[in-house]
């Protein structure tokens, strides 16, 4: 077990917000309104809320002095300016656009970069990545080497690309690969880390093949932490100079800021080449907003520019990934099997294996989350037959995922270790009664990205 008081956490709490712990009675009441989803409760029915990493942190005394010197101009503000410039300092791309949030990046750059056909290669794609590339006709396509799908494991770079593949998809010629995309952390195998090998290698491969090689980087500090803390030659090296020199492998990002923007909204999608930069003005404009500030409020730029400069310190990393490491050795303390070893972003917990009676297409991650708010008012998110499983394109039946998981997300600098000792003690009751939990079926979904808002009933 992993100690936690050796050192306290590098910040102290200067503004606080009440939370609520709410009966059993009325938790059950709202989860069967919400059709068993957990996005369709009302946060003021959640008490701790492990959703999302995204948009949720909490924002620094120095951010919200930044917020008040926002520049609000439509065009060319002083706050876009001090984006760009923080932009340049960690990554290194001198030609950048705001966006609204992760996926404003994704719409602008799939519109611009895919073509009906087109196979878009990464070590994983999230799902807003995968819906993004699907609405542009695209096949989304991942190469994540099979280690990235082994739950219990000691590797410490799960969410590195299998190279061979990547070099035989690019090689095969009846295939229309226009750019490759570099998901670091990994966020849908648990938040693995990718090797800076691992990526300077994919970064060859996608250069002899004249592939551009792009980065979706919401977390590229946690990555750039876990290579600085776990590969060889890196020790020395700080996390600014690690991104630097990650970004310099590639042609350019997206980003989601809500993550390691450390802001509640806002993204980012930057390019090497002035080129591809002027070409994105056609969808930037029409879909997010001006040039300057693509769908962000000046303050929030200002905010995310002080974000950017507080992410990549080292004592708010150590700290941020080891309470993910620190809840994970809770879990695993209390015979809950989990990915190991623990993601940047949260714990991740393998359904399949801890609710095996429950078949995969009665979504056994979506039970265990129903179950953990019902116990403790905790909501997490399911990543499994849900969020990406698909449908057989020959016979139009259910084919699950290969992972069913059940994430608890960390928002970052915002609960303490004792919130995470009340989530683990939750699992200690829900291990005593988990026989007797049943699966779900799925009575109302959309086509795409269906998880967020499908309504489910339970099976029998
Ligand atoms: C790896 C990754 N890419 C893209 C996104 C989409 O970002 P946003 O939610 O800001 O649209 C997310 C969001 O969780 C993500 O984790």
């Amino acid at each position: 077990m992993r100690r936690r008081d050796a050192y306290a956490e590098p910040f102290r709490i200067k503004s606080v917000e009440p939370i609520r712990m709410t009966d059993r009675e009325h938790r059950r009441k709202m989860i069967s309104e919400a059709g068993y989803n957990l996005f369709n409760l009302s946060s003021d029915d959640v008490y701790i809320d492990l959703l999302t990493d995204s948009g949720t942190g909490a924002m620094s005394d120095a951010q919200w002095a930044a917020m008040m010197t926002g520049d609000e101009a439509y065009a060319g503000s002083r706050s876009y300016v001090a984006l760009k410039e923080a932009v340049k300092d960690t990554f290194g791309y001198d030609f950048m656009l705001p966006v609204h949030q992760g996926r404003g990046a994704e719409k602008v750059f799939m519109a611009m970069m895919v073509k009906p056909g087109d196979t878009i290669p990464g070590n994983m794609h999230f799902d807003t990545t995968i819906g993004h590339i699907l609405l542009r006709g695209g096949r989304p396509l991942d190469l994540v080497a099979e280690k990235g799908y082994e739950i219990a494991s000691d590797d410490p770079f799960k969410g590195d690309i299998d190279l061979e593949r990547l070099e035989e998809t690019l090689s095969d010629g009846k295939l229309s690969v226009p750019f490759v995309i570099m998901t670091i952390t990994c966020n849908s195998n648990g938040g693995q880390p990718v090797s800076m090998r691992n990526m300077k290698m994919a970064s060859d491969i996608c250069r002899r093949y004249d592939k551009p090689m792009f980065f979706d980087c919401a977390r590229f500090a946690e990555n750039s932490c876990f290579i600085k803390m776990r590969e060889q030659g890196y020790k020395d090296k700080s996390v600014k100079e690690i991104a630097r020199e990650t970004f310099a492998l590639g042609d350019g990002c997206l980003m989601s800021s809500k993550k390691d923007g450390l802001v509640n909204i806002g993204g980012l999608l930057c390019f090497k080449d002035e080129s591809l930069y002027r070409k994105a003005w056609e969808y930037e404009i029409p879909f997010e907003g001006f040039i300057t500030y693509g769908g962000m409020a000046g303050r929030d730029m200002a905010a995310l520019a002080q974000g950017l400069r507080e992410v990549v310190e080292y004592e708010y990393l150590e700290d941020r990934l080891g309470q993910a490491a620190y809840l994970a050795d809770l879990l695993i303390e209390r015979g809950v099997p989990v990915i190991t070893p623990a993601g940047g972003h949260g714990v991740f917990i393998d359904a399949k294996e801890y609710l095996p009676s429950i078949p995969q297409l009665e979504f056994p991650a979506q039970a265990l989350g129903v179950e953990l708010y019902v116990e403790a008012g905790v909501r997490g998110v399911e990543l499994g037959s849900c969020a990406f499983g698909h449908k057989d394109p020959a016979t139009g039946a259910e084919v699950p995922h290969k992972l069913e998981l059940l994430r608890l997300a960390i928002p970052r600098r915002t609960y303490t270790d004792r919130h995470m000792m009340v989530v683990a003690r939750a699992f200690e009751e829900i291990s005593a009664r988990k026989a007797g939990i049943g699966g779900y079926r799925i009575v109302w979904q959309t086509e795409v990205l269906r998880h967020f808002t499908a309504r489910f009933e339970p099976v029998g």
